[in-house]
C-alpha cells in the first residue's frame, strides 16, 4: 500500500484505516458513527477506441458536429467477450490494489449499472465472485447515470450504520449494447467502461472522507431518457431513447441546485472546492457547472472527450484518472455531481 495517494489510485493513510473510534464530534446515532473514507480507486476501459470519424463513415454525422455539441472526440467500446461484470472485476481489482485491501476484507459490493449481464444474479455478485470475495453481500443498483452517486451514498449509509466496514462501489456500463446505432442523436454520445472505489469505516469525527451526499429522483420525468425494454418487457427492443434538449435543460438547473445543496449542508462555499469531478455527459454541461462554481477549467476533471458518456462509470473513471496522475491529492475537497434517466440526480462532497 502506498502512503501517499498520488500516482497509484490510493487515497488511504494508515490513520484512515482505523475502525470506528470511541469519540465523535457529531454523530447521527447513539453511538459514534464512523467516518466513511475513500481509500482506493480503480478503472477499466476496453482497448477498442472508436473515433467520431469512424462513426461519421457509417452515419449521417460529423466529427465537427459531435465535438462542437458535446466535446466528445472518441469513445471506448467493448469487445465480444467483455461485459459489465468483466469490466467491473477489472476496475474493482485495481481499486482494491490501490487501497492495499484484500478481497477477503470486503463486506459489500454495490454495483451501479443499467446494463447488467443478467437479470439475476446481480452483476455485483459476478464481480464479488470474480474478485474472490467469499463473504458479505452485494447487489445491483439502478439509477442510470447517477448510479455512482447513489452507490456511494448507499454504501456510506451501511458503513455509518455499523453494518459494513469495507465496501466496494462499482459503476460498470456497456451502453454500446443498448444503443440504437441508427439514431445519430444518441449513439454518438456514449461509451463503455467501469470505475470503482473502496470505502472504509474510519475514525469517527474525521475531517476526511465523505462529508455528505444528496440524492434526488422524479419519476414524472421518466420519459425524457429511458431504455425502452428489459427482460420484463421483451415486446420492446430495449434501446436507449432520449429527448436531448429537455435533458440538457433539466441537467443544468438540477445539478446547479444539487451542488449548492452539498456546499450549504457543509457550511462551505465555491472557493472551498478543490476539484469538480462531474458526470461526463456533455462538455457544455460540465463547463456550465465549472462556471457556476467559479472554478478555473484546470480544476474540473474532464474525460468526456476521450470516454464519452459512460453513465454510472463516468465519475469513478474520471476520479481514477485524476488520482493516478497526481492532480487530486490527499486532503483535497472533491465535489461530484450527476444526473441521469429517471430522472435521478445528486451530488457528493469528499475530503480525500
Ligand atoms: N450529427 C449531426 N446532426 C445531429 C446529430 C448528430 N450526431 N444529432 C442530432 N443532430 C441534428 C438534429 O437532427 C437537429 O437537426 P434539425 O435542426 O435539422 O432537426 C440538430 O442536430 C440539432 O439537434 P438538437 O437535439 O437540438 O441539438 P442540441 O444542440 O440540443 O444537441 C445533444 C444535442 C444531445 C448533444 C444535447 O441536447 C445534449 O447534450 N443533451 C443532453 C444529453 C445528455 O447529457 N444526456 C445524458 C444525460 S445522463
Amino acid at each position: 500500500m502506498a502512503s501517499d495517494g498520488a500516482g497509484d489510485g490510493a487515497m488511504s493513510g494508515a490513520s484512515s484505516r482505523l475502525a470506528a473510534a470511541s469519540t465523535a464530534a457529531a454523530s447521527p446515532g447513539p453511538w459514534p458513527a464512523p467516518s466513511v473514507q475513500l481509500v482506493g480507486v480503480g478503472g477499466y476501459l476496453p482497448p477498442r477506441v472508436v473515433t467520431n470519424h469512424e462513426l461519421a463513415a457509417r452515419l449521417d454525422t460529423s466529427d465537427a458536429w459531435i465535438r462542437e455539441r458535446t466535446g466528445i472526440v472518441q469513445r471506448h467500446l467493448v469487445g465480444p467477450g467483455e461485459t459489465a461484470a468483466s469490466m467491473g472485476i477489472a476496475a474493482g481489482r485495481a481499486a482494491l490494489e490501490a487501497a492495499g485491501i484484500e478481497a477477503g476484507e470486503v463486506d459489500a459490493v454495490i454495483l451501479a449499472t443499467s446494463t447488467p449481464d443478467q437479470a439475476f444474479p446481480a452483476t455485483a455478485l459476478r464481480v464479488q465472485a470474480g474478485l474472490g470475495i467469499e463473504r458479505g453481500f452485494g447487489f445491483d443498483l439502478s439509477a442510470a447515470c447517477s448510479g455512482f452517486i447513489f452507490g456511494l451514498s448507499t454504501a456510506a449509509a451501511f458503513i455509518r450504520a455499523g453494518q459494513v466496514r469495507t465496501a466496494l462501489v462499482v459503476g460498470s456500463e456497456v451502453y454500446s449494447r443498448i444503443l440504437d446505432w441508427q439514431d445519430r442523436s444518441t449513439c454518438v454520445l456514449f461509451g463503455d467502461g467501469a470505475g470503482a472505489v473502496v470505502l472504509r469505516a474510519g475514525e469517527a469525527g474525521s475531517e476526511r472522507g465523505l462529508l455528505s451526499s444528496h440524492l434526488h429522483a422524479d419519476g414524472r420525468t421518466g420519459d425524457l431518457l429511458f431504455i425502452d425494454g428489459a427482460v420484463g418487457r421483451p415486446d420492446q427492443p430495449g434501446v436507449l431513447r432520449m429527448n436531448g434538449r429537455e435533458v440538457f435543460r433539466h441537467a443544468v438547473t438540477k445539478l446547479s441546485a444539487s451542488v449548492d445543496e452539498a456546499l450549504a449542508a457543509n457550511g462551505l462555499g465555491h472557493a472551498d472546492v478543490d476539484w469538480l469531478v462531474p458526470h461526463q455527459a456533455n462538455k457544455r454541461i460540465i463547463d456550465a457547472m465549472g462556471k457556476k462554481l467559479a472554478l478555473p477549467p484546470e480544476r474540473v476533471i474532464v474525460t468526456v472527450d476521450r470516454h464519452a458518456n459512460t453513465s454510472a462509470a463516468s465519475i469513478p473513471l474520471a476520479l481514477n484518472e485524476a488520482v493516478r496522475d497526481g492532480r487530486i491529492r490527499r486532503g483535497d475537497l472533491v465535489l461530484m455531481e450527476a444526473l441521469g434517466g429517471g430522472l435521478t440526480w445528486g451530488s457528493a462532497l469528499v475530503r480525500m
